[in-house]
């Protein structure tokens, strides 16, 4: 294929900005479309685009590969920030005991839950592992992802742990997909640690931290902050330590209570709290208010990420999504998929949920689960929007009467095909 390729005839060129940052509150509700569009390509990068009537001016000489994108819109691809994608095995017996009537908190208890998966990824080989991981790559990128962050966090020893981040590695260097890692050893407590919390967190600082900076496996630090789980106090403790080694924090907190995380997640600047099903009103007041005590240029906004297909498995509340973005926060979408509570990465079942539970506007979900993606991934550069020098990851739909057609059409699939670095997948 030429390195040069021109889109032509778009109806619809989705979420082109000249200039992309993050965005937060009302600005969230405006997503700029360019109708009969050209888009051109240059070495897998977005080189120029606008309506058709300027391409004489802008293109004078046109590339030899050239694609009709006739009665298509096209869109940035998804943007998804929080997943766990490295697993070994899926958890439908769980499935069943959550529908006879069992709570996550009390499989969790049996021994299911993580440690279900802490079992399994131990008797599986990297290779099995990368496998497996790969499959969910492809998949997750023909339903039109073209970012992702992936999660440690069942491992739960020193090894597992490892081989889950090296596994992650391996993904990032060998696919086209743009990959964040991010270490959540401080997922739940391994049985060898139960009745000595303090012995784990002693080890994840001193015995895993050391090798994971060393060998630059991750990104980001994450704790899934919860009763049963993770107190405020040992996730800052983590944190405080992942950060030493340069990892920043993503952090599971309000998932099924609020234990303090809204409060020690925003001082520790995480770059985002995630999952924030159970928010009470002065926590979302906390997060919205951010904004004003900023420090300027110091660090950027803690971005909300909603993981509406997480609360819809698990059968609870939705996340109160709008109620943070009319106080003024940051939202992200993401898939949180994982085998326990999110068994899928389908980012478009995200969106559409967003917009019919959480009353997202499909401007709104559609920026969440773009370029607010991109940002929650440290990605806003070069991902979640058709801005000249992002990478040219692109969504194009079947032939649909509007853009509120995507979220509004559940379950159907309206993606014709997706481009990532300019190419086909
Ligand atoms: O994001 N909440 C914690 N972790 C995952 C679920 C993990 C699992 O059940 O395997 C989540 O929902
Ligand atoms: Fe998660």
């Amino acid at each position: 294929m030429s390195s040069v390729c021109l889109i032509i005839n778009i109806q619809q060129l989705v979420n082109v900005r000249a200039y992309s940052q993050l965005l937060s509150g009302a600005a969230l509700a405006e997503l700029p479309c360019i109708e009969n569009a050209f888009l051109l390509i240059e070495n897998g990068l977005i080189a120029d685009y606008g309506a058709m009537y300027e391409l004489e001016l802008k293109v004078p000489q046109l590339p030899k590969y050239i694609i009709n994108a006739e009665d298509k819109f096209v869109l940035p691809a998804w943007c998804d920030s929080h997943t766990h994608l490295v697993f070994a095995a899926s958890r439908e017996n769980e499935f069943i005991d959550k529908i006879r009537g069992l709570s996550y908190a009390e499989i969790a208890a049996k021994g299911g839950g993580i440690l279900n998966s802490a079992q399994k990824l131990h008797n599986a080989s990297e290779d099995e592992l990368f496998n497996l991981a790969w499959k969910r790559l492809e998949e997750v990128s023909k339903l039109g992802t073209g970012a992702i962050e992936i999660k440690s966090g069942y491992g739960l020893t020193v090894e597992g742990e490892l081989k889950m981040l090296r596994v992650i590695k391996k993904l990032k260097e060998k696919s086209n997909l743009l990959i964040k890692a991010t270490f959540l050893a401080a997922h739940t407590y391994p049985l060898l640690y139960k009745e000595n919390h303090q012995g784990y967190i002693d080890s994840i600082i001193n015995e895993m931290l050391p090798v994971i900076a060393n060998e630059k496996l991750a990104d980001y630090i994450d704790v899934f902050c919860e009763t049963g789980f993770f107190s405020a106090k040992e996730m800052e403790m983590i944190c405080q330590a992942g950060m030493r080694y340069g990892l920043k924090p993503k952090l599971h907190v309000n998932q099924l209570n609020s234990i303090g995380g809204i409060e020690a997640g925003l001082k520790l600047q995480a770059i985002s709290l995630d999952h924030l099903e159970t928010l009470n009103e002065a926590e979302i007041n906390l997060l919205g208010q951010q904004q004003s005590s900023l420090s300027a240029a110091t660090h950027n906004k803690t971005i909300c990420t909603l993981l509406p297909t997480a609360a819809f498995f698990l059968r609870m509340g939705f996340q109160p999504a709008r109620s943070l973005i009319d106080t003024g926060c940051a939202v992200a979408l993401a898939s949180d998929y994982n085998p326990g509570s999110s068994p899928s990465g389908n980012m478009n079942l995200v969106v559409a949920m967003s917009c019919i539970q959480m009353r997202m506007l499909p401007e709104e979900a559609i920026n969440a689960a773009t370029i607010n993606g991109a940002y929650a991934m440290e990605l806003g550069k070069e991902a979640g929007s058709i801005t000249i020098g992002k990478k040219a990851n692109l969504i194009f739909t079947k032939p649909i009467p509007s853009l509120a057609y995507l979220p509004y059409a559940f379950g159907t699939n309206c993606i014709d095909s997706v481009m990532i670095n300019g190419e086909f997948v």
